[in-house]
């Protein structure tokens, strides 16, 4: 059987599974989402988003791309805050990076990868905004290890540069922002206790966007 008609077999066997505990599972879906989470993560296929935090459909609203990057210009990215923020209400965002990601190890190697490059200039401004630390580090995959999660607060900084990131919490004390790793070699999710409130006012001495007068 060609392993895409396998999916829809493991399809409808979820959908008897999911009814089985719940016959209105799928009609309360139609009733629209109310997600309490936005999860940022890496598009690598060892790292789900809701299988890992063990939830299900309606939970969370996710955005993967490769090395959990979030990047200003990226309208895609921006959107999906802003929608997750403004309209869903979320009341966290998660940014989870993982160990062993490809796009972290991509930008620690002096190679040109052409169309990934502008993408991964990102990965190497994180690496740049901390060389004495990572430079101090003698193991490679420890300096990796560490990138990872540098990587993770950076991108936590990134979303709380935002607008409509700002606006939210001055009006609402909500969302906060979270950094966490995924261990690929243990399953384990490991929070890296992002200081969200001091961090959102380290920021503003610089990002504050004349919000604080709301
Ligand atoms: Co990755």
């Amino acid at each position: 059987m060609p392993s895409y008609k396998k999916i829809f077999e493991n399809n409808k066997k979820w959908v008897a599974k999911k009814k089985a505990t719940d016959k209105d599972f799928f009609e309360k879906l139609t009733h629209g989402q109310d997600p309490d989470y936005l999860y940022i993560g890496c598009s690598d296929s060892r790292v789900t988003a809701e299988e890992i935090m063990g939830l299900h459909p309606g939970d969370v609203f996710v955005h993967r791309n490769i090395a959990n990057v979030i990047s200003n210009t990226d309208f895609s990215a921006m959107t999906i805050i802003d929608y997750a923020v403004a309209h869903l209400k979320v009341k966290h965002i998660v940014v989870c990076g993982h160990y062993y990601c490809g796009g972290v190890k991509a930008a620690m190697q002096h190679e040109d990868f052409g169309i990934l490059n502008p993408w991964l200039r990102n990965i190497r401004d994180v690496y740049r905004l901390h060389k004495d630390e990572l430079n101090a580090i003698k193991d490679e995959e420890k300096k990796y290890m560490r990138l990872v999660e540098l990587n993770v607060e950076e991108q936590c900084l990134n979303v709380i540069k935002t607008a409509v990131v700002q606006r939210s919490y001055l009006n609402n004390k909500y969302p906060i922002v979270h950094g966490w790793v995924f261990d690929v070699r243990t399953g384990e999710l490991i929070d890296l206790n992002f200081n969200f409130k001091k961090k959102l006012k380290d920021i503003q001495e610089i990002y504050n966007l004349g919000l604080s007068k709301l």
